[in-house]
């Protein structure tokens, strides 16, 4: 199984970027949690970060041999109806996870509405980096029972 997982922009500034909400993880370390997890899990994975709307959209694309998509797309989440319809091309067939450490839906108004969600097949949202181990988690279990 191959699982694509998408970190939008400033998720690479993790560590620094307001801990309060973010934590303290680096974003290295994100990435060798996300590595560790998909190991033990015995599924292959990409981490892929990028601040640029297009490099997403991008890599969305040729996403085709993807069993399943993990996405944080971060501030664009909010804003971006270029990442859904790239999204649109692969699901429902691609199972699409929308994770964020914080609870979008307990911040600012403008968080609260996401272009992801109701193309999702599930959200993860405040429970910070496990929101990625218990993502790989479902979609290990969920695809090798065959629903993809
Ligand atoms: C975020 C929440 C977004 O609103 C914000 O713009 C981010 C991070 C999260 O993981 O909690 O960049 O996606």
């Amino acid at each position: 199984m191959n699982v694509l997982v998408i970190n939008g922009p400033n998720l690479n500034m993790l560590g620094k970027r307001e801990p309060e909400i973010y934590g303290a993880l680096t974003y290295d370390e994100l990435v060798t949690l996300i590595e560790d997890t998909a190991d033990a899990l015995g599924i292959q994975v990409e981490v892929f970060q990028s601040n640029s709307e297009g490099e997403i959209v991008d890599r969305i694309q040729s996403a085709e041999q993807c069993d399943g998509i993990i996405i944080n797309a971060g501030a664009y989440t909010h804003t971006s109806i270029a990442i859904r319809d790239a999204l649109l091309v692969w699901s429902p067939g691609i199972p699409i996870i929308e994770v964020h450490l914080s609870n979008i839906f307990g911040r600012e108004e403008f968080r609260k509405h996401s272009h992801i969600s109701d193309i999702a097949r599930g959200i993860i949202a405040g429970l910070g980096v496990k929101g990625y181990a218990l993502a790989l988690s479902w979609l290990a279990g969920e695809v090798s029972e065959g629903t993809r």
